[in-house]
């Protein structure tokens, strides 16, 4: 499970860029489904075909947060917009990467108090001596994604982007543990939920599942003097009640609580205050479709540091398969 994880979390793959992130992950499902397809927008959907089943949609996005150039001055210096959430305070100082090879990291203008230091204030250097070197490497539009190898620690590992490519590991290796299923599989590897929930919605349009159900990282109130929230790291799947972007499917929700009693698997309900999710452009496609969502409890979202504890991961894994295998009679 380290390797994948560490396979996902160091490809390249800011929202709209996909491109590398979709070719790994394909590789990894290939032998585990029927039919394979991208989008128009750029979604990855994988199909295992059932026996007669309902229609389950299983959702994790595979674009990350990251950086985009928007003005290379006369010195090579590089400034540039945010792909999602990015918080300035964690960019400064952080390494960076384009998916040409080019590498660079984050400066800022002299700054007096912390309080300014916004991303108009940073830029990105690439060791450039001028605007034309700088130009040979790097074009305006170019997105960059942070750099950060995967750090293992044990039960805990932290990695960037493991929003949500642990999202993706908790699908990948639930199908390679799948047998036959009576139950239509649609995993989808979504793309831009960094920017607005974008390919997940035209994905369920296209599939039209009787159920969806999206994994992806949750906050956790457990680290000092942090927000107020039940969710903690190693207390096992979190299932989402709810969050900014969806009130997740009382049926369902309560049916997964169900399943993961009886199966014995560690969970905690989950009510997140900021933030949203794929399951709340899924519900809302069509005529409406029952979705909720099991999160991975995960430290310091947004970060290039983003940690979760790998027994919250199995959880998540076994909960997905229990829910494949089983009738959705809720
Ligand atoms: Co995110
Ligand atoms: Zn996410």
């Amino acid at each position: 499970m380290k390797d994948l994880i560490k396979k996902l979390t160091e490809t390249f793959g800011p929202a709209g860029a996909e491109g590398p992130i979709r070719e790994v992950i394909r590789k990894e499902v290939e032998p585990y489904v029927d039919e394979i397809r991208v989008d128009a927008l750029g979604n990855l959907i994988c199909h295992k075909k059932g026996q007669g089943g309902k229609k389950l949609l299983l959702d994790a996005h595979m674009d990350e947060i990251g950086l985009m150039v928007t003005h290379i001055d006369d010195n090579g210096f590089l400034r540039f917009g945010t792909i999602g959430g990015v918080n300035p305070y964690i960019s400064l100082g952080q390494r960076v990467y384009f998916e040409n090879g080019t590498f660079g990291v984050i400066g800022s203008e002299k700054i007096e108090d912390p309080k300014d230091v916004k991303a108009e204030k940073l830029f990105i250097d690439i060791g450039a001596k001028d605007k034309k070197s700088a130009e040979e490497k790097v074009k305006i539009g170019d997105s960059a994604a942070f750099f950060q190898p995967m750090l293992d620690l044990g039960s805990r590992v932290v990695a960037k982007a493991m929003d949500d490519r642990i999202g993706c590991a908790v699908i990948i290796e639930t199908l390679r543990r799948l047998g036959p299923v009576r139950n239509e599989i649609y995993a989808v590897f979504a793309v831009q939920e960094e920017v607005g929930l974008r390919g997940a919605r035209v994905a369920a349009f296209g599939i039209e599942p009787d159920v969806g159900v999206a994994f992806d990282v949750t906050r956790t109130g457990d680290t000092p003097k942090g927000i107020t929230m039940e969710v903690a790291l190693g207390k096992g799947a979190a299932i989402k009640v709810k969050d900014s972007s969806l009130i997740c499917h009382p049926g369902l929700k309560e049916y997964m609580v169900k399943l993961a009693t009886q199966v014995e698997i560690p969970y905690q309900l989950e009510v997140l205050e900021a933030g949203g999710t794929d399951s709340g452009a899924i519900q809302l496609t069509k005529a409406g479709i029952p979705a909720g969502v099991i999160s991975i409890p995960c430290r310091y979202i947004h970060s290039p540091s983003e940690m979760v504890d790998l027994g919250d991961v199995e959880a998540c894994i076994r909960l997905c398969k229990a829910l494949c295998e089983s009738p959705l009679d809720f």
